[in-house]
């Protein structure tokens, strides 16, 4: 992945983050994590840097916001991209640990990472990880929602600690930085420091945060069919 060809934007919502990379040289972009409220952002970026947006990628479903990407999916004419542990109805390619979604030159790795979700999966894109609310700067994503479990969370970080200290980290979240890296987070994320897994679990789960403030509404969108014609469901990439 050449830098000087790749397009990287952060874009900031109330407290979720969201990602647009794209190829200048084969004039093509996607999305990661979109937000609802962000569509015509998306859409004035890719117009911007004369790309076409080809996938909307959300890292795991949400339960604190509604996603865009079954909303980018009918007005972009892109492709919804999703773990295959997911429910979602409206997912296009559903990928799985291992597997790379290219786009020109832009590779993201996926990294199935349960734990916060069972559809949980971070996206390694060179030097730059996109944890979705499997890490956050400072903390990691509760286990206490639907699909939530605090053992798989404990493996998940573990997985991601693996990977070196240089690498980037670029959550959905930004209650406090908006960007870190694996050997910062090593050194002082309260969750990361927890070295017994039963710990861990025993931390994760004493915890009752409330509950998220749009939690009903975003787990039905997140859930429930596209408006448009469904197409490709299954597809592996
Ligand atoms: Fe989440």
């Amino acid at each position: 992945m050449a830098g000087q060809e790749i397009i990287f934007e952060q874009i900031r919502s109330s407290g979720c983050l969201s990602y647009f990379l794209g190829c200048k040289r084969d004039k093509v972009a996607l999305v990661i994590d979109p937000e609802e409220a962000k569509i015509e952002e998306y859409l004035g970026l890719a117009e911007f840097f004369d790309t076409k947006l080809v996938y909307a990628v959300d890292t795991h479903t949400h339960a604190d916001h509604v996603s865009a990407c079954k909303m980018l999916r009918d007005s972009a004419d892109l492709k919804v991209v999703m773990h295959a542990a997911t429910d979602a109805p409206y997912v296009d390619l559903r990928v799985n640990d291992g597997d790379a979604i290219r786009c020109g030159t832009v590779e993201l790795r996926v990294i199935h990472t349960p734990g916060h979700t069972e559809d949980g999966m971070c996206l390694l894109a060179g030097e730059r990880l996109f944890t979705g609310d499997t890490l956050l700067i400072g903390g990691c994503g509760r286990t206490d929602l639907p699909g939530g479990d605090a053992e798989k969370q404990f493996e998940s970080l573990k997985k991601l600690a693996a990977l070196g200290d240089s690498i980037q980290v670029f959550p959905a979240h930004d209650y406090r930085l908006a960007a870190s890296t694996i050997g910062e987070e090593r050194k002082s994320n309260a969750r990361m420091l927890i070295a017994a897994k039963e710990e861990f679990v025993r931390f994760m789960t004493s915890r009752k945060p409330p509950l998220p403030r749009k939690f009903q509404k975003s787990l039905e969108e997140n859930r429930s069919p596209s408006h448009g014609t469904q197409r490709g469901l299954g597809e592996g990439i």
